[in-house]
């Protein structure tokens, strides 16, 4: 057994958005990987609910799927009393701090991130002011639980480089305040790219929907899925992002599944057909994601265990939230009333 070391456990702060019913990406890329973390490090899960409101929402909807998304955390065995789950937009703090690290952040750096420029291209109809900060209410997130690692897809790495710059300029000009964090790449499955169009990323907003597995999905609708995912014409399993992106996301996904390196997937399916893989990539993806299946339709049903491990969280959450903005308004010279 690992020896028990003294050393304080880095703190993680992470958080995804309720922007759908939870995907297989989801699970794969993010979820299951936080649940992965919990074992060596203290752990804060957000559900990050005010960064959808750059998009216009269905009121209802936003509220059902913020539940869904806290229920697939507990179902991929995040441990709500160990760790801490909870929504953003119970936390007032986040947007507390948010104000003032805008003040801190430059026109020109938001400018610059790419999140901005392609979400302006895609809505030019609605680029709003909150499209334009939400790197800043991110960088909030993050600093204002001090947190050291910061486990995001690739998708996010300028975000959580932008908050290291605001960290260390709020520093610079005030002393040490805010932990400067430090972004974590997940290895594996970081990244599960879309069925049907294998060089994008697997989105529950894609029209089509044989493009992304659900975590509602059963397992007939999982192998048809995978059955009709888009490979190529060269008729090798093997490895090469670049040039058979399809086969390769398939193979990223049996890998997470079975535990079997890319080596032992290619000489497995070698000389066997495309249909026979897709085959089995959707039987260890539904006999994988069952157990998880069932335990988030268990948690979703039961919306006061929800909602108690939510306002358990929240409170948590605040606690160390509201020490970091007392002290950064004070730094800042904001007033503060002598009790
Ligand atoms: N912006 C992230 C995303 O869309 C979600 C998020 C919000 C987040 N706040 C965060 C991720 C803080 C990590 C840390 O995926």
């Amino acid at each position: 057994m690992a020896e028990q070391t003294s050393a304080p456990r880095k703190r993680i702060l992470s958080g995804i958005q309720p922007t759908g019913t939870p995907t297989l990406g989801n699970y794969v890329g993010a979820v299951r990987n936080w649940a992965a973390l919990q074992a060596d490090h203290d752990c804060l899960y957000m559900v990050a609910d005010l960064h959808t409101l750059t998009v216009r929402n269905e009121p209802a909807v936003l509220r059902r799927r913020t539940r869904e998304m806290a229920a697939l955390l507990l179902a991929a065995g995040i441990d709500p009393k160990e760790h801490v789950v909870f929504v953003q937009s119970h936390v007032p703090a986040h947007t507390q701090l948010s104000w003032v690290l805008g003040c801190y952040t430059q026109f020109g750096e938001l400018s610059r991130m790419t999140q901005f420029k392609d979400k302006s291209a895609k809505h030019p109809d609605n680029i709003n002011g909150g499209l334009f900060t939400y790197p800043v209410l991110m960088a909030a997130d993050i600093l204002i639980y001090n947190a050291d690692l910061v486990p995001v897809g690739q998708d996010q790495t300028q975000h959580v480089e932008l908050a290291r710059d605001i960290a260390g300029r709020f520093n610079s000009i005030y002393g040490p305040t805010l932990t400067v964090p430090e972004g974590y790449t997940l290895a594996l499955g970081a990244k599960i790219q879309s069925l049907a169009e294998p060089t994008k990323k697997m989105s529950k907003s894609d029209p089509n929907a044989n493009s992304f597995v659900l975590m509602t999905d059963d397992k007939d609708t999982i192998v048809r899925k995978f059955k009709r995912a888009v490979t190529d014409s060269d008729g090798q399993v093997r490895f090469d992002k670049e040039a058979k992106p399809g086969v390769s996301n398939l193979m990223t996904i049996y890998s997470v599944f079975t535990g079997k390196d890319m080596a032992a997937i290619e000489a497995e399916f070698a000389g066997r057909g495309y249909g026979d893989f897709k085959l089995a990539v959707a039987e260890v993806t539904a006999d994988g994601l069952a157990p998880i299946q069932a335990e988030y339709a268990r948690i979703l049903a039961d919306k006061r265990y929800v909602d108690g491990v939510l306002a358990d969280g929240a409170a948590r959450a605040a606690r160390i939230a509201d020490r970091t903005v007392r002290k950064v308004y004070r730094k800042v010279g904001l007033l503060q009333l002598e009790a």
